[in-house]
């Protein structure tokens, strides 16, 4: 059954960082047809109402109609060691992650935790995430199960690891592949869901293990691929020791076939200009974490540079090493990691990666991260008052951004008024 949702509604005919902030279209009395889990038409709510008079109207008042939030790098087996003190990297994954990472090899408990992780993702208004899971081939049916059952968009894969890992959380370069290779036949393209290629990480998966992987994306171009890339100093001079004839971080993953357009590398911070140059040409994504990458320690992401130079980037959270599952939360510490490197993001831009840029980096522009006729209707309803302090500093607000811009910086799940998934309001 049709629907039209009235609202502020913002969306998006172009990238803010190449067209400015006119990129970015807002009716500010909007409204969104949405029939059969499809977005349907949007634009003034007078016009839509006069041409689909028998719809019914449910009424958003003044509260911003937005695309869902896509969250392009995420950890949900790290739900609950979100905010452990005091480590830089390779500490925390040995202290805080692998042991956590370790209880989901128990089915129920992955169940629990994929259960919780999409409570407060939706709640949150986060419509798409791109988890990473354990190595347990049972965590990625977890997070596949809870995604089916909410009807959301969302991706995943077994996370490989055969080195530098605790017992127990290992596997073999034949197993990653068999296993990943069973888990993208099962799941890939079923329903809205994707499987993803996922080696962690340079220091964690032999040589041998990269080629089997690299052979198993080569067998299948459509899926992602994803892993880490130049997070923290000591991890790159570590990775410099662990394969002493590569170029650079890069090399390592370029030698056995896992640099190409569908790689998604989480963090890129510490990169080298070859490095750089490879990335653009092969039109691989790059995805920053700011939140994590100041919890962690690791470094100042370079949106301004990398934007410049035509990288496709999107946005996360990184949970757990990010300390937040909210995009707000995200879009505020990429507002703070650009000030700290020069250059202010405007409220357009850090929408747009939190939506769109997310999406693009996932390669699921054409479905979701946009309100437009034919995409998916995922969307959140953000309350633009949500609180005390957001409201009072919001009443002088002369124009969108300035409204929407303290919720940006102060927002969290408060904000978030209505979420859709498929046209389904939860
Ligand atoms: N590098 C390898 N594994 C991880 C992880 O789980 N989190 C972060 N932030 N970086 C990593
Ligand atoms: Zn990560």
């Amino acid at each position: 059954m049709a629907e039209l949702l009235t609202g502020q509604v913002l969306r998006f005919h172009a990238d803010p960082f190449t067209a400015g902030p006119e990129a970015a279209v807002i009716d500010t009395d909007g409204a969104v047809l949405i029939e059969g889990g499809l977005i349907r038409a949007v634009g003034p709510a007078v016009a839509l109402r006069a041409a689909h008079p028998q719809v019914p109207v449910t009424s958003h008042g003044r509260n911003l109609i937005s695309a869902g939030f896509v969250d392009a790098h995420v950890h949900y087996p790290q739900t609950a060691i979100i905010a452990s003190w005091g480590k830089r990297l390779i500490d925390w994954l040995n202290l805080y992650t692998f042991p956590e990472e370790m209880r989901l090899a128990d089915p129920a408990y992955a169940a629990t935790i994929a259960a919780r992780y999409f409570d407060l993702t939706l709640a949150h208004g986060t419509t798409t995430v791109c988890s990473y899971a354990t190595i347990h081939p049972t965590s990625v049916d977890a997070f596949f199960e809870a995604a089916q059952a909410r009807g959301l968009r969302a991706l995943t894969g077994k996370t490989c690891m055969d080195r530098n890992a605790p017992e127990g959380l290992r596997d073999t370069p034949q197993s990653a592949h068999d296993d990943s290779a069973r888990l993208l036949a099962k799941w890939h393209g079923v329903d809205r869901l994707s499987y993803v290629i996922t080696p962690r990480f340079s220091p964690t998966s032999s040589p041998e293990q990269l080629e089997a992987l690299g052979a198993l994306w080569a067998e299948n171009p459509g899926c992602l691929m994803q892993t880490h890339l130049s997070e923290q100093t000591d991890e790159i001079a570590w990775v410099k020791s662990l394969y002493p004839t590569a170029r650079d971080y890069l090399d390592t993953y370029e030698r056995f076939g896992l640099v190409g357009p569908g790689a998604v590398f989480g963090h890129a911070i510490w990169l080298e200009d070859r490095e750089k140059a490879l990335l653009r040409e092969r039109d691989c994504a790059l995805v920053h974490c700011p939140t994590s990458n100041t919890f962690i320690g690791s470094g100042l992401f370079d949106m301004g540079g990398l934007k410049a130079a035509g990288h496709r980037i999107g946005l996360a959270t990184d949970t757990g090493g990010g300390s937040s599952f909210s995009m707000l939360r995200t879009m505020a510490a990429a507002y703070e990691v650009g000030q700290l490197r020069g250059r202010a993001l405007h409220p357009a831009e850090l929408w747009w990666l939190a939506t769109q840029g997310a999406a693009q980096a996932l390669r699921l522009d054409d479905r979701i991260g946009n309100i437009a006729p034919g995409l998916e209707a995922d969307l959140v309803v953000i309350d633009l008052a949500s609180t005390p302090a957001i409201a009072q500093a919001t009443a002088r607000a002369e124009d969108l951004w300035q409204a929407a811009f303290p919720t940006i910086m102060m927002g969290d799940d408060r904000a978030v008024s209505a979420v859709y998934v498929g046209g389904r309001r939860i």
